[in-house]
């Protein structure tokens, strides 16, 4: 056999592939960890294709008893690849020929690589979404430990990184629980558009022989057909929203990160990181740099990179199946190993570190309770544009005497609204202030107890498997 006829397309070519067209246009070392998808499509593949007729009985069972052995072989290490496998589709099948023969030569019938490889990315995507889940819902569990815990530390609430208003600790912790809950919910949608089947698509057209589809994608406990098979061979949609996914998620890892690296920073001191996930510094022996949090910010952008670039790779595709496709493992495994450390990095980063009441509580301090006096005289039947005035007044006149707005005299109050009374100075204690948010996604004892329940029910519903 001349070297292009012995590979699965080599028929009708006479010259040797370029080198470094051979090197860059396979994807063995990549795609070889969907080696079991691979089988496990061929297996059920051949059990159709037995059904139709077009196997005996006995070449399907040759073919399984092949297919097991090859798994064994990954399974060992000791599977021996050749310079002519191209992927894991050509190696697992030039294996089985090797293996078996002759029946080997009928697998393939009316089925593409176009189908094929779609089909285990699929399959192996679809068996590791559930790692994710567990690790998400654990950071989840974790988050909501231990905002139980420590729901009577308070500290400033920051928008556009100024101090607004005082919350709970746990408010902040529960509002990330959140998006990873959230986060979560959007896997177990994107798992059931990775859960439908493309096999039977064959190259384009669809598959010529009397294949039952709907039989070889229940063999592969897959919920759903592809529709069409032009379709079917040409989308990457589940790729391209699991690298979305990953990319929102890893959005709010990265954000996460960046609060706690504030918060860990000697300026706001609100939380100690441990030792185990922290390093020193080879000059600075004082330094203790939180280099898990600048992982953790830093991978979200190698996440994008994948999302974008694989969203430049299909732009503009014409129809069907292209190579440019093939960028899709790479890409997905990545995005997928990535954000497997990275969830069980949070979760060992938010269970160990510290947090500083102390700290925290002191970083509090009057001015943000300059909206509280609005709500003091709404409650005392001032229409709120009127009592945001007047409170407006009252920091204004304090800047004035250089004193803090809690030292204002009474008298003074009176003088700038007569409906200030004595009970105005429980507006200067700052759990007074947090229990006011007593509604629903308030951060008020109440509602905290209230998102914890929620959070602590939904973790016992599992949506993925
Ligand atoms: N390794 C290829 C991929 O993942 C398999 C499909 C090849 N199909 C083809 N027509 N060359 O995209």
């Amino acid at each position: 056999m001349t070297e292009s006829s012995s590979k699965l397309w080599g028929g009708r070519f006479s010259e040797k592939t370029d080198l470094l067209l051979e090197k860059i246009n396979s994807s063995l070392q990549y795609d070889k960890r969907m080696c079991q998808e691979d089988l496990q499509g061929s297996e059920a593949y051949a059990r159709a294709l037995q059904r139709a007729n077009l196997l005996t009985k006995e070449e399907m069972e040759a073919i399984h008893k092949g297919l097991a052995q090859i798994s064994k072989e990954w399974e060992k290490n000791t599977f021996k690849v050749k310079p002519m496998d191209e992927d894991i589709h050509t190696a697992n099948e030039r294996r089985l020929k090797e293996l078996i023969g002759l029946p080997a030569t009928k697998l393939h019938t009316g089925r593409s690589r176009n189908d094929q490889s779609n089909t285990d990315l699929r399959l192996w995507l679809r068996s590791r979404i559930g790692n994710l889940d567990k690790y998400l819902r654990q950071l989840v569990k974790e988050m909501v430990r231990r905002s139980t815990e420590e729901k009577d530390i308070l500290m400033p609430g920051y928008t556009h990184l100024q101090r607004a208003q005082p919350v709970r600790w746990s408010h902040w912790l529960l509002s990330y629980a959140w998006s990873f809950k959230i986060d979560v919910d959007r896997l177990a949608q994107l798992y059931d558009r990775i859960n439908v089947m493309t096999l039977g698509s064959g190259a384009i057209a669809g598959n010529p022989f009397p294949i039952d589809r709907q039989l070889l994608a229940k063999d592969l406990n897959f919920t759903d057909l592809s529709p069409n098979s032009m379709y079917a061979v040409g989308d990457r949609d589940f790729v391209a929203e699991f690298l979305f996914w990953a990319s929102l998620t890893a959005v709010h890892l990265s954000r996460l990160a960046e609060d706690l690296i504030l918060f860990s920073s000697q300026e706001f001191g609100f939380v100690k990181l441990a030792d185990s996930f922290t390093t020193g510094s080879s000059l600075m022996p004082q330094k203790r740099n939180p280099d898990g949090l600048e992982i953790l910010r830093g991978k979200a952008g190698r996440i994008f990179g994948h999302c974008t670039g694989f969203m430049m790779v299909l732009k503009g595709l014409p129809s069907t199946y292209n190579k440019d496709l093939q960028e899709d493992k790479e890409a997905t495994f990545d995005t997928y190993d990535t954000m497997e450390d990275v969830l069980q990095l949070t979760e060992g980063l938010l269970s160990s570190l510290k947090v500083d009441k102390v700290r925290c509580t002191s970083a509090l301090s009057p001015d943000m309770l300059a909206t509280d006096i609005a709500y003091y005289l709404v409650r005392k039947g001032i229409p709120f544009r009127e009592a945001h005035h007047l409170a407006g007044k009252v920091v204004a006149e304090a800047e004035k005497k250089n004193m803090s707005i809690m030292d204002l005299p009474l008298e003074e109050l009176k003088t700038i609204s007569a409906t200030f009374e004595d009970d105005s100075k429980d507006i200067w204690h700052y759990e007074n202030s947090v229990e006011q948010y007593q509604s629903t996604g308030g951060t008020s004892l109440s509602s905290i107890e209230q998102q914890t329940i929620e959070l602590n029910k939904w973790l016992l519903i599992r949506t993925i498997n």
